[in-house]
């Protein structure tokens, strides 16, 4: 089945508790919660003491995505404030089986995170530590970017070496999922389906939860 996590990126943050409860209510499976430090990438969210803050909002499980230089840094905090799934890009640091470990060693599930440029074949001397794979359609950084459809290539090449080699992570895509890309994204191989702008800017959430659900 796949799961859909909508990214709070695109709600309205002056009233975001109210938005997490609509995308329980709506039908979400997962939290996306996106961790930008200005850094690593070119924009600015927030960290752990905002997300303990909307943890109190719902119990679907906090899928907290680290765009963040040293995401070492950042696991117990974040872990700490309610994070599930953690995952972090494997381009913000020098050795990420470490940043796995920890995850793990916290007790969420850990993902790595693969910016459109970088080859699925760096993750998988890693596999071995990941719960999930998120593969970006997009560059980290902002909602509403155009889909890049090369990523469906990535999904199949890291599903078939999955296979293969015994191995079975989520896979997850994050950027322009809407009700014309989810579809390929599924045939992909892809588990998780993160939508920002295409559900918050939907007149009907729960009806676009179900569309994507359906791809
Ligand atoms: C982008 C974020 C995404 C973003 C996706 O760096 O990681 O989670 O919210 O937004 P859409 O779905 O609008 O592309
Ligand atoms: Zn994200």
């Amino acid at each position: 089945m796949t799961l859909i996590a909508p990214s709070i990126l695109s709600c309205d943050f002056s009233v975001a508790g109210e938005e997490i409860a609509r995308c329980e209510r709506a039908g979400a499976d997962w939290i996306h919660v996106d961790v930008m430090d200005g850094h690593f990438v070119p924009n600015l969210t927030f960290g752990a003491p905002v997300i303990k803050k909307y943890r109190r909002w719902t119990t679907l499980p906090f899928d907290v995505h680290l765009m963040v230089s040293h995401p070492l840094d950042f696991v117990k905090s974040v872990r700490d404030a309610g994070a599930d799934v953690i995952s972090f890009h494997i381009e913000s640091c020098d050795d990420p089986a470490e940043t796995l470990r920890a995850i793990k060693d916290s007790g969420a599930k850990s993902g790595l995170a693969l910016k459109p440029g970088t080859p699925v074949s760096e993750c998988f001397g890693l596999l071995g530590l990941c719960d999930m794979v998120l593969l970006m359609s997009v560059e980290p950084g902002f909602g509403g970017q155009k889909y890049k459809p090369e990523t469906e290539e990535k999904a199949k090449t890291l599903k078939e070496y999955c296979s293969a080699n015994g191995f079975s992570p989520l896979l997850e895509i994050d950027g322009g999922i809407d009700r014309t890309t989810a579809p390929r994204a599924v045939a992909a191989g892809i588990d998780v389906l993160v939508a920002g702008s295409f559900l918050f800017g939907a007149e009907d959430m729960s009806a676009s939860i179900a569309r994507l659900r359906g791809a």
